[in-house]
């Protein structure tokens, strides 16, 4: 059976500030999907946050980019935002950034990560989000995932992964993709993904089979809106089992917190730290940047589940990890290479200050 995941999620009012998501929110998501679940458009949904992100975890029939479940959670997203302007939450509809509806959420502002699947006989899946981040941030967990010995023992010792992934890889500033056959490409993907703030792992495929495993939200909300706005928090679905990396060798990259742009103003960085759902409150300095993780077991489009992926005790080193890196880059304050560089900054609220200033400068 043939089944489309489509993961749409927004920032639409934060509570308090932009750490978490009023109930209320939650509670309209569940009610506007279980009536779209009635109606046939659905077969299924899962409501949950990440921080002050609202994630709608939906599987249908009908591809994606299809123009009525888009306009559905479009339209959910606009009755949340009346809900959250009514609460006078932080930032209320911050991510909707055009009036009407065009068709397709993509480039309006939510983040959008979605597959077309052929349901194997168990299929599992993860679903990871994130707050206080930017699309990009999952090159180098997708790289351990799908290219890395270290991370993946089954690329070297199961057959049926040991032809390896193929990547396909955004550049998200001159909208241009190229494909990558690993392991013979992975040097040359090196140079483009390692710079993440630029190129993004959109998708990834089995060799053996050519069947689709990952899945990631790649939209630049600074790059949309032309201005800052808040960060992209992007998602992403990941399958294993099988064919693809275990459910554990999906997760390992996440034990090595590693390094991503976003935290305080969406200026900094910092590490990400993997958490339960209930852990995903960043409240110091607005962050440091989360990861959550819902695992699912798909049976006839069914989302059995979710498991909260991150809810374990063997993730408590990664997340003390976390916060040690925090309190080391925390000490640097406004200073690189806390603060993002120059470049980047460049769609921060920086540029006016520089602006502002510029007459103070004399030539030398
Ligand atoms: C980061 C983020 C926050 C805000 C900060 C200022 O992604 O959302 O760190 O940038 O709290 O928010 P405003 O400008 O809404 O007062
Ligand atoms: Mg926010
Ligand atoms: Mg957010």
């Amino acid at each position: 059976m043939k089944v489309t995941l489509s993961v749409i999620k927004a920032d639409i009012g934060g509570w308090v500030g932009h750490c978490s998501m009023h109930p209320d929110l939650i509670a309209e998501g569940q009610e506007s999907l279980a009536k779209a679940k009635k109606s046939g458009l659905l077969i299924d949904y899962h409501v949950t946050r990440c921080g002050d992100d609202l994630q709608f975890i939906m599987t249908h029939k009908y591809g994606v980019d299809n123009k009525r479940v888009h306009k559905m959670a479009w339209d959910t997203f606009l009755r949340c935002t009346a809900i959250a302007k009514k609460l006078k939450l932080h930032g209320a509809g911050q991510d909707l950034l055009t009036d009407a509806f065009s068709g397709n959420v993509k480039g309006q502002g939510p983040g959008v990560a979605e597959m077309v699947l052929e349901e194997r006989e168990a299929e599992p899946v993860v679903i990871f989000m994130a707050d206080k981040t930017a699309s990009g941030a999952w090159n180098l967990p997708l790289y351990s995932i799908f290219c890395d010995p270290f991370n993946t023992i089954g690329l070297v010792i199961s057959t049926n992964m040991h032809k390896g992934f193929k990547f396909e890889v955004l550049d998200v500033k001159e909208s241009k993709k190229v494909m990558f056959n690993c392991p013979e490409d992975m040097y040359d993907m090196l140079v483009f993904i390692g710079a993440p703030s630029r190129y993004s792992v959109k998708t990834v495929y089995s060799r053996e089979t050519g069947e689709i495993a990952a899945s990631s939200s790649t939209q630049k909300l600074s790059l949309l809106a032309g201005r800052y706005v808040g960060k992209d928090d992007p998602v992403c679905i990941v399958r294993a089992q099988g064919i693809f990396p275990a459910v554990g060798e999906v997760l390992e990259p996440f034990a090595r917190p590693h390094i991503v742009e976003g935290w305080m103003r969406g200026s900094h960085h910092g590490p990400l730290m993997p958490v339960a759902v209930h852990q995903s409150t960043p409240t110091r300095f607005d962050g440091p940047p989360r990861v959550i993780a819902a695992g699912f077991q798909l049976a006839h489009g069914k989302l059995v589940g979710p498991v909260d992926m991150f809810d374990d005790l063997a993730f408590n080193n990664a997340r003390q990890q976390a916060l040690d890196m925090a309190d080391m880059l925390r000490r640097h304050g406004p200073f690189e290479p806390h603060r993002l560089p120059l470049d980047e900054m460049e769609y921060t609220t920086m540029p006016q200050i520089m602006k502002k200033l510029k007459s103070k400068f004399e030539k030398i």
